[in-house]
């Protein structure tokens, strides 16, 4: 018996020979961005929790687009703000809605830009929940009308992906038969298969203007105690048509995302939420953490998880720091 039978640092010695036996690669291509679309001319509004998020109006939209695109980032994740809400949120599937909108002058102006809608009524309803509310109960199946209409809007549109966040039950069929229906079979869907209720979404909804006005998302929304729920979850959604299925929020819940990768061998996506990021912001401007590497860190464990596709708020810093490498 001798010590050591093996030495692993043998592999590590240099930088080159770290890269060569290097197991997770991140990559811009795998990355998608958020943004938030909002009435108005020449608006660039800043996210106080979110630094370096804004709220644009449609021509600044594209323009982020296009410094998107150019940062070799394939995709952005399309968020609404409506001019005005209501309890039907009737502004989510209005032809003439934001996101129909600007889905429209993104896809004239960018046709190579991927474009990703979040269908869930939250942003346009004035009582702030995913769905429609009967006796103080978010209605399930009445919301799944509206969600169907929503998502074959955005498609009209030219939406290339959509992305049901609502939580409701059935919704992924609802939607998939309604599209075929239209004629838009080729049309993918992105849907948040495992979201937990959690309070890492705060600062998103300060973003998209999306607090509910009572109660909270619980009786939607998975318990965050729950992995097996989160399977099953995902499992349904894939039943029913999910051509892509995501895990929301990524860094709290890896071991949801590396099992969903696992047991389905579906595409699986992340979202690096509001919460995640801002934490990271306001550590790196106390000068508490080094933000570029947490930041590629950060993204990279969530690959390593078993991720292919990560939305995050750091998209367009982790592409440029990914291309000085
Ligand atoms: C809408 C929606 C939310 C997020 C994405 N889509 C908020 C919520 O469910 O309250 C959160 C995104 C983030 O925190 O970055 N249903």
């Amino acid at each position: 018996m001798y010590f050591p039978s093996y030495r692993m640092r043998r592999l590590r010695t240099s930088a080159r020979l770290r890269g060569l036996v290097r197991e997770t690669d991140l990559l811009a291509d795998r990355l998608v961005y958020p943004l938030f679309v909002t009435h108005g001319e020449d608006i660039d509004k800043q996210v106080e929790s979110m630094p370096g998020c804004r709220q644009l109006s449609i021509s600044n939209l594209v323009e982020e687009a296009h410094a998107v695109h150019e940062l070799g980032i394939p995709a952005v994740l399309l968020f609404g703000i409506p001019a005005e809400k209501d309890e039907a949120g009737s502004g989510a599937y209005d032809d003439e809605g934001i996101v129909q909108m600007a889905v429209k002058a993104l896809k004239e102006s960018l046709p190579e830009l991927l474009v990703i809608t979040d269908v869930c009524l939250c942003e346009y309803t004035d009582h702030g929940h995913c769905g429609i509310i009967k006796d103080g109960y978010v209605d399930n199946d009445i919301t799944l009308e509206m969600l169907a209409r929503m998502a074959v809007s955005h498609a009209e549109a030219g939406a290339d992906i959509v992305a049901p966040s609502d939580m409701m039950d059935g919704r992924v069929a609802a939607i998939r038969s309604a599209l075929d229906n239209e004629g838009f079979i080729n049309t993918p869907i992105m849907s948040y298969a495992a979201k937990f209720a959690s309070s890492f979404y705060g600062p998103f909804r300060e973003a998209a203007e999306s607090t509910p006005g009572f109660g909270d998302r619980r009786s939607y929304q998975m318990d965050h105690r729950n992995a097996n729920e989160a399977v099953r979850e995902v499992l349904l959604d894939i039943d029913e048509g999910a051509d892509i299925v995501m895990v929301k929020p990524a860094l709290p819940y890896l071991d949801i995302i590396h099992r969903v990768k696992h047991e389905t061998r579906y595409p699986c996506a992340a979202y690096n939420v509001s919460g995640e990021y801002s934490m990271v912001k306001a550590a790196a401007a106390r000068g508490w953490l080094d933000e570029k590497s947490v930041v590629l860190e950060t993204l990279t464990a969530i690959r390593r998880a078993g991720a292919d596709i990560i939305i995050t708020y750091h998209a367009k810093d982790a592409a440029r720091w990914l291309a000085e490498g």
